[in-house]
């Protein structure tokens, strides 16, 4: 039996990430499967959940790190029975947050690869939709937590462009990443796009088994 796609919705936060990953998984129907990150309802995850929510629970920029990481770990196994059972495995968030909000704090030594390490081994998605958005309503209206404020969202922005212009390797890239620019697009518009994007890389790789890793 074919394995199923795993498939991640990338961006800042306030880009439509959450919004579109729920209509992508509903319109695959019962054989696809929403995971997000962090998943806050596993003991790591609770963790993260503190860190971010209340600004008293402080960890080194390190150990927060290295938790984000964890807590993919934490549910990487599960991912990947789901996909040889062949289910699509649809992601909000994953290794590209991790490095990219890392790497956004120019805290000494964690630089990119720094960030990438304790990722590699993972599952790589077969398909990343990044979707950016320069509507300038969206840089005001952010919600409480760490991390959701412009000024850093604006140093996450140059990580991500970091990450896919020289971490990531060229050949991958152009095969697995595509760039979704949703400026001006109703949620409808954008959910056509994403699913028209995810159908035809189903098609086109319906028999690709072999898993790509990190
Ligand atoms: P969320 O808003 O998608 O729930 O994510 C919570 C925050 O965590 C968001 O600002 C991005 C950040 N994040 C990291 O810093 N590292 C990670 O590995 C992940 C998955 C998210
Ligand atoms: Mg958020």
């Amino acid at each position: 039996m074919a394995r199923g796609k795993l498939i991640l919705i990338e961006g800042l936060d306030r880009t439509g990430k959450s919004t579109q990953t729920e209509k992508l998984v509903k319109s695959l129907g019962d054989n696809a499967l929403l995971v997000k990150f962090p998943e806050r309802s596993t003991q790591i995850g609770g963790l993260i959940d503190q860190y971010l929510t209340n600004p008293e629970f402080l960890l080194p920029d390190q150990a927060i790190h290295l938790l984000f990481s964890a807590n993919r770990w934490e549910i990487a196994e599960s991912m990947k029975r789901s996909l040889l059972k062949g289910q699509h495995v649809v992601m909000d968030r994953y290794v590209y947050s991790g490095v990219a909000y890392s790497a956004a704090k120019d805290t000494k030594g964690m630089d990119l690869n720094w960030c990438l390490q304790p990722d590699k081994g993972l599952l790589k998605p077969d398909l990343t939709l990044f979707l950016t958005n320069s509507d300038s309503e969206l840089r005001q209206g952010f919600g409480e937590e760490r991390y959701e404020c412009t000024d850093f969202q604006d140093k996450v922005r140059g990580q991500f462009a970091a990450i896919f212009d020289t971490l990531e390797d060229p050949d991958y890239k152009s095969k697995h990443i595509k760039f979704l620019d949703t400026t001006h697009k109703t949620i409808e518009e954008v959910h056509q796009l994403v699913r028209a994007v995810t159908s035809d890389y189903i098609q086109g790789h319906a028999d690709v088994n072999e898993f790509i890793y990190f």
